[in-house]
């Protein structure tokens, strides 16, 4: 474990799309260190059809979901990556990596994730916050199934996210 303090954390993810919940996450690691990189996987999706937005539509949405005037975001940098999450932090010169526990469900999952990337880079630390209970249900892949299903999503995404998935699926957002 290494003694100097974290100043430098990652916020990764797929984001397909930004939801609020994410954004909350984003805030929340901006709150407890001064700098921030959201890093956004170009991933193959968990049941291998990929994302529904490509990375630089999903880096171009969080850039525009951040520039919103909140001083909560002030500072934080959006980047894409592929490849192992360690590497990009060895890249940036990020020691944390931050991410959001939603439930008793992300644990397990979360848990794998942070022990393989312990091993692989033991310097970088996984952080973990609580997530706000207001958005413990959101998830991406709702937010995807209620736009194509023509459902408002407006309370779980930013408008800039609302819109792109209005022009994606014609969802009434
Ligand atoms: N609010 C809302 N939704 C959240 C959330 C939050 N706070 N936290 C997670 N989610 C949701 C996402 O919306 C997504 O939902 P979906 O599957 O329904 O679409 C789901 O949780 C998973 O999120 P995702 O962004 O895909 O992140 P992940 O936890 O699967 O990790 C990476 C993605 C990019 C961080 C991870 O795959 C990675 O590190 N990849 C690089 C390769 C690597 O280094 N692998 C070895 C380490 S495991």
């Amino acid at each position: 474990m290494s003694n100097t303090n974290i100043t430098h954390v990652v916020v990764p993810g797929t984001f397909d799309p930004v939801t609020y919940g994410h954004l909350d996450v984003i805030a929340r690691a901006r709150r407890l260190f001064p700098q921030v990189t959201v890093a956004v996987a170009a991933s193959v999706g968990k049941n291998g059809t990929g994302p529904v937005f490509s990375l630089d539509e999903r880096v171009e949405m969080i850039s525009a979901a951040l520039a919103d005037g909140s001083s909560s975001f002030e500072g934080i940098e959006v980047r894409p990556f592929s490849g192992l999450l360690m590497n990009f932090c060895h890249e940036i010169g990020a020691s944390g990596v931050v991410k959001g526990l939603r439930a008793m469900t992300d644990f397990e999952y979360e848990l794998q994730q942070a022990d393989l990337n312990y091993r692989l880079s033991p310097g970088v630390e996984s952080i973990f916050v609580m997530g706000s209970p207001e958005f413990g249900y959101v998830s991406s892949s709702i937010v995807r199934e209620l736009a194509r299903l023509g459902s408002d999503v407006s309370f779980l995404v930013p408008p800039v996210v609302a819109k792109r998935l209005k022009e994606r699926f014609g969802a009434a957002c």
